[in-house]
């Protein structure tokens, strides 16, 4: 580009911008509606309201997990998930997908599967929750679901696994493991990403004779 249409078309840059800059500066001089740039750095500025943040009221719970009686305080909002794991340290219990969707937060609700991240905690007083911390017995002896996973290799990361043994523990009492059709069935709410699954129908066919239903 020669240096002399350089120049002009500088110059005309220069007067676009002018004009842009000074049609602005008039209809802020003339009262015109700020744009919404300008709106957001104003809100952005304001101080915060002297009131503070509103306290959530906090409820008293009495939960029973694992045999043993929890006296709790909790925001009502609070679900059973992150109850164990937050309020009472049991984090055996996993948080997947937070949306019941991956089964990760399976516990038992007096026998019979839930999942904890869509129940909330101040609905279970007076019932029975056991966790994978609660499943071996007194002595240490692991559940026979337990044992079937290790038996068949029912798990890689892990992850998922305190889930799937609370899964399937209910999936036997609910006497839905007649058949490998019917435990895939029962157990299709439970994803694994490491895709154990045939390990983990192997482990409930061997512990379901095994379990006290
Ligand atoms: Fe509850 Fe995924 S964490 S279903
Ligand atoms: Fe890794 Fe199931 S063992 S997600």
């Amino acid at each position: 580009m020669n240096p002399t249409n350089s120049a002009a078309c500088e110059i005309s840059r220069r007067g676009v911008l002018a004009t842009g800059v000074g049609t602005a500066a008039g209809a802020l001089v003339a009262g015109a509606a700020p744009s919404a740039n300008a709106q957001q750095a104003t809100m952005a500025m304001a101080p915060p309201s002297p009131a503070g943040p509103t306290a959530i009221p906090t409820v008293a719970v009495e939960l029973k997990i694992n045999g043993r009686r929890h006296d709790l305080r909790l925001d009502p909002r609070t679900t059973l998930l992150d109850t164990l794991r937050e309020h009472v340290h049991l984090t055996g219990t996993k948080k997947g997908c937070d949306h019941g969707q991956c089964g990760a937060c399976t516990v038992l609700v007096d026998g019979r599967r839930e999942l904890s991240c869509l129940t909330l905690a101040v609905g279970l007083a007076g019932r029975e929750v056991t966790t994978i911390e609660g499943v071996a017995g007194p002595d240490g002896a692991l559940h026979p679901m337990q044992q079937a996973f290790i038996d068949h290799d029912a798990f890689q990361c892990g992850y998922c696994t305190p889930g799937q043994i609370l899964s399937a523990i209910g999936c036997v009492r609910e006497g839905q493991a007649g058949s490998l059709d019917a435990i895939r069935e029962s157990m299709s709410g439970n994803l694994c990403r490491c895709a154990a699954y045939p390990n983990i129908v192997a482990a409930i066919v061997q512990a379901a004779p095994r379990m006290e239903t």
